[in-house]
């Protein structure tokens, strides 16, 4: 699937870990309409984020909002049955833009992807930022500046849409009062049955590997895995000196809601070391260091959180 409105929010996590009790904390949908849905793909799916963990899902097959994780065990938090009814009529609106789109472009054949991403973020308990941006095929199409108010085309088709989008002021009023008021209203509602999943604190565990061929390199990978929140620094040194790292360094989602990264680093045949892998996370007391010897297979130097550097 088309992976731009994704990749942004992969970063709309709380970025400075250790500030979490304060946020930012986020609300956000990510909307996806397709053309021609496919085996697997219906086509229109909403997902609803907190912070970067999936909370609630709907999509035109089943029609009905379906909390997720731990959100499927939590009383009271929110009205699904209003909620579903909700995301029925969004999905309407949803797919009639995208038959715009397709219609401007005479884009009757193949398949033709519209996503929306939009949400708001709280600071302290404050609004802090708010942001709705579309995109078409995987491009730009349009996004809401709530300064001005208006919608911004950021394609020629986009220019329909936005008349049609502002063809009253209350409708620019309305987007406007959605974004500042009532998303973060409802993340204020939100917070306390979640605040417990968006603040804890999984450590990584770590596992250093090293492989060999003959006449060439030690290749040496730093594995952490299993961690929470995503933010992690994790670096080889080479008698305490930092080494550039061959590959690695994406954090990627593990599927259950951690994270998972590593970094590769080359060492000559003949190169004595020492070689350690050092991890940095907000759950760690103090960072982690293992080190690697060429006889004895990745030795952790010490436990998890509890040895001063
Ligand atoms: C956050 O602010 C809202 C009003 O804007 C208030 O009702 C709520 O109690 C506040 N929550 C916290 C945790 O301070
Ligand atoms: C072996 O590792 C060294 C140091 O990391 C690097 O400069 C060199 O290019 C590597 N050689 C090969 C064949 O990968």
């Amino acid at each position: 699937m088309v992976p731009v409105l994704l990749f942004l929010l992969l970063l709309l996590g709380p970025a400075v870990p250790r500030e979490t009790h304060t946020g930012p904390y986020s609300l956000s949908f990510l909307y996806t309409g397709l053309s021609r849905p496919s085996e697997g793909f219906h086509s229109f799916q909403a997902i609803a984020y907190l912070n970067d963990q999936p909370f609630f899902r709907y999509d035109s097959e089943g029609r009905k909002a379906e909390p997720l994780g731990p959100w499927s065990h939590v009383e009271g938090m929110e009205d699904w049955e209003k909620e579903s009814e909700l995301q029925k009529a969004r999905e309407d609106i949803f797919m009639v833009t995208l038959k715009d789109i397709m219609d401007y472009y005479k884009d009757r054949e193949g398949s033709h992807t519209l996503q929306g991403l939009f949400g708001c973020e709280l600071r302290n308990n404050k609004s802090s930022g708010a942001f709705w941006r579309y995109a078409y095929d995987g491009q730009d199409f349009i996004k809401f500046h709530k300064e001005i108010p208006a919608w911004v085309p950021l394609d020629p088709a986009a220019q329909n849409t936005k008349q049609k989008w502002e063809a009253e002021e209350v409708y620019v009023q309305r987007a406007k009062a959605y974004l500042e008021e009532e998303c973060p209203g409802m993340l204020q509602r939100y917070l306390p049955y979640s605040r417990s999943h968006l603040d804890r604190q999984d450590p990584p565990s770590v596992s250093v590997t090293s492989h060999v061929a003959p006449g060439k390199n030690w290749t040496l990978k730093c594995l952490a895995y299993d961690f929470y929140p995503r933010g992690i620094g994790l670096r080889w040194t080479r008698a305490g000196d930092a080494r550039e790292t061959e590959s690695g360094g994406d954090v990627l989602p593990s599927g259950i809601g951690t994270y998972q990264t590593w970094v590769v680093v080359g060492v000559p045949p003949q190169d004595k070391g020492p070689y350690s892998c050092h991890v940095e996370h907000s759950s760690l007391a103090q960072p982690l260091t293992m080190l690697w010897g060429k006889r004895q297979e990745a030795k952790a130097e010490g436990d998890l959180g509890t040895r001063p550097q």
